[in-house]
Order: structure tokens, then sequence, then C-alpha cells
């Protein structure tokens, strides 16, 4: 890395002075699911001399705890930990290099949190990174692959990444997000996925963020995602927190008001305002949204396969001979008889 002199809070490259941020200080604990973890940390390891580390990606529902395991791998290693949120307005700039009017008038040059980690030897979590447009992820292809570097055009220099540095992006697979181009996926391998807690794991989280919930609430929540789960619902482990956390508030409201409350709050009865208030209605009944999205999954496979509900739904046998009156569909005529005329 040469013309690159360290001070504690900027670094000097090529004549630009480059004004460093701040790692995040986090105390995170990572809660079951140790193969995510594991496999992560691999990615980061270097073999031999030439060897060189992985940027993978970290995939799952919201929620469920991407961010969370990147910074505790990054702990792990004892590293500092770096967070870029990445949004669909993050411009190339925003990414790298930021140029602020100083008090004196002067252009000062701010790196992002991932020109720090790089300048720095640090962790960078690229955090929800398919939120970012195509242009943005331009800018870091020379980044993400053997060369290292990344360019930053506003400040006219070429940063180069020290040994030390570590990548990993996580992706959300929501609606809400772009297309990440294929030469970028192709550079952010491999895939870790991350996927729903089993019912001990899911229980642990819960009691690590929340150790003061009463045992009532733990399980309330805990059935509750589980079934979630098994419906291939996406409520997430952060879900469970918020609806403890309101239940329990609700719990001390009513406790120190009980002298005005005409009748006492009951666990139960606050559980069920807090799923209600922090999820919805629709979570009251998990079967009927289940149902429901299964139905319109059928009918989108349907209409890929050119197939008609009814097929679907009544296949050869009909259903269990009911039949509408006057249907014309050949697959299901009316039986003998069923003439209401
Ligand atoms: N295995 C786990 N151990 C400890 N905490 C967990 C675990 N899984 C989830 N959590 C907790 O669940 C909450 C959500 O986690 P986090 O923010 O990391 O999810 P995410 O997948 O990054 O969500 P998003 O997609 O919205 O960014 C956090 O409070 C996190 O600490
Ligand atoms: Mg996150």
């Amino acid at each position: 890395m040469s013309g690159t002199e360290y001070k504690s809070s900027s670094v000097l490259i090529d004549d630009v002075t480059l004004h460093l941020g701040r790692p995040v200080t986090a105390d995170h604990q990572w809660v079951g699911q140790a193969e995510p973890l594991r496999s992560l940390l691999a990615c980061w390891l270097v073999v031999a001399a030439d060897d060189l580390p992985l940027a993978p990606r970290l995939i799952g529902p919201p929620g469920i705890g991407k961010t969370t395991l990147a910074s505790v791998a990054a702990l792990r290693r004892d590293q500092d930990l770096y967070i870029y949120q990445c949004t669909s307005d993050t411009r190339p700039e925003d990414l790298l290099v930021t140029p602020v009017l100083a008090e004196s008038g002067k252009i000062s040059y701010h790196a992002s949190a991932l020109v720090t980690a790089m300048v720095r030897g640090g962790v960078c979590v690229l955090d929800e990174g398919n939120r970012m447009s195509e242009k943005s992820w331009a800018s870091l292809a020379p980044l993400l692959d053997h060369r290292r570097y990344a360019e930053s055009v506003i400040a006219g220099v070429t940063i180069h990444a020290h040994a030390d540095f570590r990548c990993v992006v996580t992706m959300n697979d929501d609606e809400s997000t772009y297309e990440v181009p294929e030469y970028i996926l192709s550079r952010l391998q491999p895939t870790i996925e991350l996927g729903f807690p089993d019912r001990a794991d899911e229980m642990e989280i819960l009691r690590y963020h929340l150790p003061f919930a009463r045992e009532q609430l733990l399980q309330l929540t805990v059935d509750f995602l589980q079934r979630a789960h098994g419906l291939d619902l996406e409520h997430s482990p952060r879900d469970g927190i918020h609806i403890i956390r309101y239940a329990l508030k609700r719990l001390a409201q009513a406790d120190s008001d009980a002298e005005n409350e005409p009748h006492p709050l009951s666990a139960d009865a606050a559980w069920h305002e807090a799923l209600q208030k922090v999820l919805g209605d629709e979570a009251l009944d998990l079967d009927r949204v289940a149902a429901e999205r299964q139905r319109a999954l059928s009918a989108s496979a349907a209409g890929a396969a050119g197939l008609s509900l009814d097929d679907l739904f009544f296949g050869d046998q009909g259903q269990g001979g009911e039949q509408s009156p006057g249907s014309d569909n050949p697959q299901h005529p009316s039986p003998p008889g069923d003439d209401e005329t």
C-alpha cells in the first residue's frame, strides 16, 4: 500500500486526506444455529500466502438474525466491525468517499464505513445489499474480486484493502429490493442461508434478549412462532421480541394502574393484544393466512402451467360428488339426476 500513511482518524492516500469513520460497538451473542456462523468464519480464513478471503452473501427472511450473525462473526475474529446500511438511494460515492464542505470553505473527504474497514483492516457488513442499485454495485466489482481495491472518482484515489479486510453482504428475500446483477452475485460467493430456528433455539434467543420476561409469555410466543414457521409464514424472532416487550409493558402499566382498571389484565390477554398490535389481525388466525397464501401460490403456479383452479382444487374426483348446479366444466359434469329444472 504505497503512498499510504496512517493517522488515528484519517489516512493520507496519494496526497488526499480521507477522514475515517468509527467502528460499531456491538455486544451481540449468537444463539443456536452454529453451522451458518462456522460457514461465515470459514469464508474469511486465509489458508496460504496466496489465498484470499471470500465475500459471501448471507440470505434469509427479514428479522431472522442476518445482521446479528455477521456482527458476531466479526467479534469472534476480534476485528473492528463496520456496518454499511445499503438503500435504494445509495450512490457510488456514498459507498466509498463523500465530499463535505468544511467550515474553512475547503472540501474534506469522508470515508464510508466500507472504506474505513478497508483501510483499517476491519470487517464490513454490507447490510441489505439487494436494496442497492446496479450502479452502486458496479463501483464494488474490483473490491470483491482478487483486485481488492475501490476507486473513488470524487476524491480521485484508488483505495487498496488491508490484508485483514473482510466483507459479507446480507440480503433479504422480500420484494422491495433490486435484482443484484449477475456479475456481482458471481463475486459474492458462497451463499450462506439462514433458516428459522427450531423450538429450543427460538426459546433460547427470546430468553437471551428478554431474561426478565415471564415464562408464560415466552411459551406463547415460541408456540406462535413455531406454528408460523411450520406454515411457511415469515414471522421472525424479531417479531417475537417485539410481541413480548409490548405485552410486558402493558402488564406493567396495568399493575401500576390497578386501582383504576376495572378488570385485571391477564398475561394471556396482554399477549394477544401484543400479537394483534405487532403483527395485525391476520396473525390471530394463522391457518387462514397460510391457506390463503397457499391458494395464491397454487393459482400462480397453475397460471404458469396453463391449468385451471378447478384442476388444482378438485382434481379428477371432484369434491366428494358435490358440484355446483349448472356447471359446464367438462372435467366435472353434473351427476345424472342433478338437474333442478
Ligand atoms: N440466533 C440468534 N441469536 C441471537 N439473537 C438473535 C438470533 N436470531 C435472531 N436474533 C435477534 O433477532 C433480532 C433480529 O435480528 P437481525 O436484526 O440480525 O435480523 P436480520 O435478519 O438482519 O433482519 P433484517 O432482514 O430486517 O435486516 C435481533 O434482536 C437479533 O439479536
Ligand atoms: Mg439486518
